[in-house]
């Protein structure tokens, strides 16, 4: 029948729930694996934080910084839920001194993000993403490197059909050389750009680029590229980083006008997108950030990091998950036995079985029903004496300890 719950999630939240739930444990822990194979660590964060250090930092005009879940607390402090990690781990990195103890740090993380956009399939006002931040190194090998284990992930997901695409935005010079340069070009055509392009070209023409307002693509299609603005280093740079990629069989497509939706990057960009045309095909972007430790009060350090959508990556995700079945079922419908079931039961446990036990007391019969159900390998009847039965071979004995119980069940 159906049954209206009194309470509703908010609007853009998701529950998720097993057997989901089994599923996201096991790419969690395929995701700590490989961090840790590649030696960075975890860190995490609290889920609030100033709303200064995303508006400063993110960037005012971004959408991540406009669409911030944003409150006045008691002591009239403005807080935010965090909508992303590059900034709350800076904020960390600096506050703990690592740069002192940890010249070539890195760090990973998995966690939940809030903004306040407008949900759609893909778009969620709460989501998890999965990050690294590599901080110490301004060598192109720390991007190769950044690239590889995004990379390295999608393909322990089972995530193939996905195009990599690569950019370098240059120094911050570059980027005001070709914000002017954007401008102009953009000024020429003003008319035929979007309502909200128009209204970016005062405030942050190099969003457009980003814009997917149909419209704006055949302007944008024709725009300046700021490859012709590059040094020479940032171009050799970007060079050795495409070979590298080349040696490694990872495949990227390079993309003149992929400039990022945060205010922090310079140098390399990249994302990672699925190969459908859907609107939320993005899986994984990241990039270059050496300025921003300096711009939030640390000392000068080149940064690098990526971050990845949980849910995009796991609705993308061929992985087979492992099957998870009970390993003894324990019978049992008279509550005067129940004591030798729990100390059954905790034996079984510390011996890393899996177990059931059907606390509604259902008949016995039932109970076996239950136990094929649950696809359980063994069931426990346990009444004034203890039986054990392979479901599948029918074998049955009468055991009289646990001992008894644990050799039969090693033998089988
Ligand atoms: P971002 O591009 O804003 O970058 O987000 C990274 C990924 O998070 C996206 O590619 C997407 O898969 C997922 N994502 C973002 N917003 C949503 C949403 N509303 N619903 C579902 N998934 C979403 C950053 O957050 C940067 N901090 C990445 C970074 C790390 N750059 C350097 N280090």
């Amino acid at each position: 029948c159906f049954v209206k719950s009194k309470y509703q999630k908010i609007k853009g939240t998701f529950d998720i729930l097993p057997p989901d739930t089994l599923l996201w444990k096991e790419v969690e822990n395929i995701l700590h694996n490989i961090s840790q194979q590649f030696s960075y660590e975890e860190i995490r964060t609290p889920s609030v934080e100033s709303i200064h250090l995303f508006q400063q930092n993110v960037g005012y005009e971004t959408d991540v910084s406009k669409e911030m879940f944003t409150w006045k607390d008691q002591s009239k402090q403005q807080i935010a839920l965090k909508p992303e990690m590059t900034a709350p781990v800076v904020r960390a990195y600096i506050e703990n001194g690592f740069f002192r103890s940890n010249p070539l740090c890195r760090l990973y993380y998995i966690d939940s993000f809030f903004r306040r956009e407008k949900p759609q399939k893909g778009r969620q006002r709460q989501f998890n993403q999965f990050g690294i931040e590599a901080f110490g190194s301004a060598s192109i090998e720390q991007d190769v490197e950044v690239i590889l284990m995004a990379s390295t992930c999608l393909k322990a997901l089972s995530i193939s059909e996905t195009i990599l695409h690569i950019n370098n935005i240059g120094s911050p010079d570059t980027r005001t050389r070709y914000e002017q340069l954007l401008t102009k070009y953009f000024l020429q055509n003003t008319k035929a750009l979007s309502n909200l392009s128009q209204k970016r070209l005062h405030s942050n023409p190099i969003r457009i680029l980003d814009s997917k307002e149909k419209e704006d693509q055949l302007i944008i299609k024709n725009a300046p590229i700021i490859k012709e603005l590059l040094t020479s280093t940032e171009k050799t740079d970007f060079n050795i980083l495409l070979s590298n990629l080349d040696a490694l069989n990872i495949k990227y497509e390079e993309s003149p006008h992929l400039v990022r939706g945060l205010d922090y990057y310079n140098g390399t960009t990249f994302e990672i997108t699925t190969k459908s045309d859907k609107s939320q095909n993005a899986l994984c972007g990241g990039g270059r950030y050496d300025f921003l430790v300096e711009q939030m009060g640390g000392p000068s350090t080149p940064a690098i990091g990526f971050a990845a959508g949980m849910e995009r990556m796991i609705i993308e995700s061929n992985h087979e998950m492992q099957k998870n079945n009970v390993d003894v079922y324990i019978s049992c419908n008279e509550l005067k036995n129940s004591t030798k079931c729990f100390s059954i039961m905790q034996h079984l446990v510390e011996n890393d079985y899996k177990v059931f036990f059907d606390t509604n007391k259902k008949s016995v019969k039932n109970q076996m029903k239950d136990a094929i159900k649950r696809n359980a390998s063994f069931v426990l009847v346990i009444d004034k004496n203890m039986t054990i039965k392979n479901i599948k071979s029918n074998e049955k004995i009468a055991v009289s300890d646990f001992q008894q119980l644990l050799n039969f069940l090693r033998t089988q």
